[in-house]
């Protein structure tokens, strides 16, 4: 069973685990380019007081009454730009049955009701995992990219 909940102080050393776990392809892709200080990446992921605005949410499979992270996606408004802003990754192993679009419809909800308007991404114009997710989710290319990424952007309804 999957479960999306947001990530806790407690989820650090798991979190940092699951970017470690993920293969260098997914890593490279969620990351735009390579990272290693996953400790510090999870760290930052964790919700901090000074920014209700961000938030992180992990998908985590329940077996046995152990929870295991398989997916994340981090979420942080940019007040100047009047959107939201997100990163995910799902496990290499989970990938492609609907863990995503789980967490993006969570995501969605959660910034809804935090008031936002707009959310926004960023991906390498050659990720079409991402970009099919993101066009199922409804979100549509701003022409902001450049040559290498492209910007995806979507309007958040609170009719839910
Ligand atoms: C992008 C990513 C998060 C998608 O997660 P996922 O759990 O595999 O996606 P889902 O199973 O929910 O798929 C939802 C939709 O996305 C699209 N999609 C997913 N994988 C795809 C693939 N390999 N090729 C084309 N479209 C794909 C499909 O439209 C799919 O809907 P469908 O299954 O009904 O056809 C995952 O592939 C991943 O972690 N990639 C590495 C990290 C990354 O690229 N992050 C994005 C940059 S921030």
């Amino acid at each position: 069973m999957v479960r999306i909940r947001a990530a806790s102080a407690s989820d650090v050393a798991s979190l940092s685990a699951y970017f470690i776990s993920l293969s260098p392809t997914s890593r490279n892709k969620r990351f735009m380019g390579a990272r290693a200080d996953f400790a510090v990446v999870a760290a930052e992921c964790l919700p901090k007081t000074s920014h209700p605005d961000r938030f992180t949410l992990l998908a985590e499979l329940r077996r046995e009454g152990q929870g295991t992270i398989i997916g994340e996606t981090r979420y942080a408004y940019d007040a100047a730009a009047s959107q939201g802003e997100f990163a995910i990754s799902v496990a290499d192993a989970f990938q492609r049955q609907g863990v995503g679009f789980l967490m993006m419809t969570a995501m969605e909800m959660r910034a809804v009701n935090l008031g936002h308007d707009m959310i926004a991404g960023e991906t390498a114009r050659t990720n079409a995992e991402m970009r099919g997710l993101a066009k199922k989710a409804g979100f549509r290319d701003t022409g902001l990219g450049d040559w290498q990424s492209i910007h995806l952007a979507k309007r958040l309804s609170r009719r839910r």
